[in-house]
């Protein structure tokens, strides 16, 4: 296993492509060789030191594809460095608070119990009305989501960081620096 880091997502409308980029641009940015892609792009997983695993959150549920990558890929994830987040809630304040309390799909809890993440976070989404269908618009209507681009930067780069401190550390002590 080499130190290369891979930050994988999906999204349906964009907003969760966009975090994992910045994420991806963060731990660049502090000398970690990071690939970023969707989850249906991701071969030989197991030659990666770590994994940062987001998904798009709807209706409660991650996108099927985050949720398939979790599954599928169980045993080689338990081995890796794993951080978990979800792109959800719109408005102001804690996400969490926003989301009463959800943080992670309870379906894929048991699988998370196993891989024992270093972190699992929920970070603001966005919602853009005109990208939607009419089922989804007549849902978030139903519910008042608050519409726009909630996402938060400072957030996402502050947790990026961490991640990039501790996988730092972790590359030191595996004594070899990769490109
Ligand atoms: C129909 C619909 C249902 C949604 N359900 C949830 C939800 O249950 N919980 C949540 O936090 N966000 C929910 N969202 C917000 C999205 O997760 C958020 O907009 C996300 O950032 C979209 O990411 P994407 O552009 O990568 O697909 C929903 C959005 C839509 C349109």
């Amino acid at each position: 296993m080499d130190n290369q880091i891979l930050v994988t997502y999906a999204t349906k409308y964009g907003a969760t492509a966009e975090i994992a980029e910045k994420i991806g641009q963060v731990l660049r940015q502090a000398g970690l060789s990071t690939d970023v892609l969707p989850t249906d792009r991701v071969r030989e997983l197991s030659s990666y030191k770590a994994v940062v695993l987001g998904s798009a959150v709807y209706i409660g549920r991650w996108r099927k594809e985050a949720a398939k990558f979790l599954k599928a890929n169980e045993k080689v994830l338990v081995e890796q460095l794993v951080w978990l987040f979800s792109s959800g809630p719109t408005g102001g304040g804690n996400p969490v608070e926003l989301t009463e309390g959800w943080h992670f799909p309870k379906a894929l809890q048991p699988i998370a119990d196993r891989i024992q993440p270093r972190d699992i976070t929920v970070f603001h989404g966005a919602i853009n009305m005109k990208k939607l269908n009419l089922i989804e618009k007549w849902m978030i209507n139903k519910v008042k989501a608050p519409l726009g681009d909630f996402r938060d930067w400072d957030a996402i780069t502050s947790w990026a960081t961490a991640i990039a401190d501790v996988l730092k550390e972790e590359v030191l002590a595996s004594g070899t620096q990769s490109e």
